[in-house]
């Protein structure tokens, strides 16, 4: 993954540059560096470790008008100095960061590179040494970076500099994420508008193949033949106070408490004013035509697709399948006739999601996004897209995307069961009203999930999460928050499934967490957990409010049973949340993690 950024201007680059890493921590947080370039030549500052490190390092005292940097999520080679960006060729003319994977890199070496001593493990590396060669030959930046860049294969977002020429920044993109950001006097590169809002909101979409010559003055945006693109910029509609944790101690914490507002503004947007449901008649007809709908996403995205998979066939009555996209790329399923896929992203930029994307693209089938941010990869490259008004999700772990899309997915299957004049038995928008009210009681109970954690997870090596129905969905996704953030090992069964050999591992004191939320499994459930502990665990349901018994340790209030899991998953994530504070663990940025992932 990595974020990157880039800065040609005046005199505050070192300011931009770091301001910039900051908000792109949450791309990559291993290994960080920046490069300025003055009249006195290229200043180069690496460290291990975080945005922090890397500002106590650098040298406070140099001025440079223009610079790059980078904050690493390590791919080739371990988290180190020698590995982290930016990487310098070997005559120290040329200087770049770059996100992304070279898949041809050990290839480029062997060709071009055999008598070329490489400093790092990283594939980045090659990339720089090869322009400082091409150099040789063409004895022109712009030429060598564009014979270069069409060398490459893979995914790349690259910023360069050329350390005798202080009037242009050298940029190019595929596959990975990156926007050029339009000032005046200045200009910026970044991996994503966040970076650079503090100083401009003003923005150029730059696509796969493209480079850009970015000066002071003037962006220029080419395509890899050298042909020059017009393109008009666009103003980002990100606010600057959404990308800061205000009071709270962790911006996870403040996402797991807009989940009520981020639920009733999904309500609005996605009604008119006669309170009529009002999408895209492309999407509507879209779904109609369908005869099966394939759900590809990641992770918490992932999850969020296994609860809408119920709402699609159960409300809109059309077959649907929920895929890793990482299996789905490569190991693809028949597929019906009339497929529709509906790609869930909160980034939008998922490498495993866009692979899949790709291909379904050239097999000509019709595709929808649902993301949290509308101008990303996954959305632009789809048919349609439908945007979760979720507000940035800067937390690694996801919390409000993830209701977010459940809402999303309930509106679409909502709004297609109207379109084919199904009748429904509830009034769905009423009913994640209720759901919101809900939410919000749940997150104002914060005190009752701590002592939860104190009784249940306080020493634990290991946790359960069991349910059946929606509940196992949310158990799923319940015991990925936990492991996400707490590194307490953590899994999420069917509750049935348990005792087909899971049940092995339950020793005197092994936590095992169970929902309770659907009527026809009450019991069933209730009945795993007898099992469990009649084997030593240390059980606690969470039950909803009509279903629930005397022992319960903690009872949600009632909202449609189809709608539990946007009000099941709150206590699970605060419960996560608490047992990572407890352990003292780094709660936004998680260990090994990142939030966007653009690396298959
Ligand atoms: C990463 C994040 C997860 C996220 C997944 C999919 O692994 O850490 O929180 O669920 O990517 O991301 P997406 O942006 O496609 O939803």
């Amino acid at each position: 993954m990595c974020g990157i950024v880039g800065y040609i201007g005046q005199n505050d680059t070192k300011e931009v540059l770091l301001n910039g890493l900051e908000k792109l921590e949450y791309r990559g947080y291993d290994s960080a560096g920046i490069a300025m370039l003055n009249d006195n030549g290229l200043n180069l500052f690496k460290v291990k470790g975080r945005i922090a490190a890397l500002r106590g390092y650098v040298n406070n005292t140099i001025y440079a008008t223009m610079g790059i940097g980078h904050t690493r999520w390590a791919t080739h080679g371990v988290p180190s100095e020698e590995n982290a960006h930016p990487h310098q060729s070997a005559s120290g003319r040329f200087t770049l960061v770059h996100n992304g994977v070279i898949e041809n890199y050990q290839d480029l070496k062997k060709e071009h590179l055999s008598d070329t001593a490489f400093v790092s493990e990283t594939d980045t590396e090659v990339i720089v040494h090869l322009i400082d060669k091409l150099y040789g030959k063409y004895e022109n930046t712009a030429e060598a970076f564009r014979q270069v860049i069409s060398l490459l294969k893979g995914s790349y977002a690259i910023a360069m500099i050329d350390s005798e020429d202080q009037d242009n920044l050298y940029v190019a993109k595929n596959k990975s994420p990156l926007l050029v950001g339009l000032g005046e006097g200045f200009n910026v590169v970044a991996s994503d508008a966040m970076a650079t809002l503090k100083v401009t909101d003003q923005y150029l979409e730059i696509y796969d193949q493209e480079i850009v010559i970015v000066n002071r003055s003037f962006v220029e945006v080419q395509r890899l033949d050298g042909t020059v693109v017009d393109r008009k910029p666009y103003t980002a509609k990100i606010d600057a106070s959404d990308i800061e944790k205000g009071t709270y101690p962790h911006f996870m914490l403040k996402e797991i408490d807009e989940q009520p507002f981020v639920t009733r503004k999904i309500i609005k947007e996605y009604q008119n004013e006669n309170n009529e449901l009002k999408l895209d008649n492309d999407i509507r007809e879209a779904m109609k035509a369908a005869d099966r709908i394939y759900i590809i996403a990641c992770g918490t995205s992932y999850h969020a697709g296994l609860v809408g998979k119920e709402f699609i066939e159960k409300l809109a009555n059309i077959a649907a399948e929920v895929h890793v996209a990482s299996e789905f790329s490569y190991n693809m399923p028949l597929l019906s006739e009339k497929p529709l896929f509906v790609f869930i992203s909160q980034s939008g930029e998922t490498a495993d999601s866009r692979s899949v994307l790709v291909k379904i693209k050239e097999m000509g089938y019709p595709a929808l996004t649902i993301t949290n941010v509308p101008g990303s990869t996954l959305s632009r490259e789809a048919d349609y897209t439908l945007n979760l008004y979720a507000g940035p999700e800067i937390a690694v772990a996801s919390t409000k995307a993830y209701t977010a899309q459940i809402a999303v997915l309930v509106i679409l299957a909502v709004d297609t069961a109207q379109a084919k004049g199904l009748k429904l038995d509830f009034d769905p928008m009423q009913e994640l009203a209720i759901v919101a009210n809900a939410m919000e009681i749940l997150t104002d109970q914060k005190e009752a999930m701590e002592e939860l954690v104190t009784n249940y997870l306080q020493a634990a090596r290991n946790a359960f999460f069991i349910g059946r129905s929606a509940d196992y969905h949310v158990c799923m996704e319940g015991a990925l928050k936990l492991k996400e953030i707490s590194y307490i090992q953590a899994e999420g069964f069917a509750g049935g499934e348990l005792k087909h050999g899971t049940i092995a591992l339950i020793e005197e004191g092994t936590p095992v967490i169970a929902l309770a939320t659907q009527a026809d499994v009450n019991y069933a459930i209730r009945g795993n957990v007898q099992e469990v502990i009649a084997r030593g665990a240390n059980a606690m349901i969470i039950s909803m409010k009509g279903m629930e018994q005397d022992t319960d340790a903690f009872v949600l209030p009632h909202v449609h049973e189809l709608l539990t899991p946007l009000v099941s998953v709150v206590p699970l994530q605060l419960l996560a949340y608490y047992a990572a504070l407890h352990r003292g663990c780094d709660i936004d940025k998680p260990r090994n993690l990142a939030k966007s992932v653009t690396v298959e």
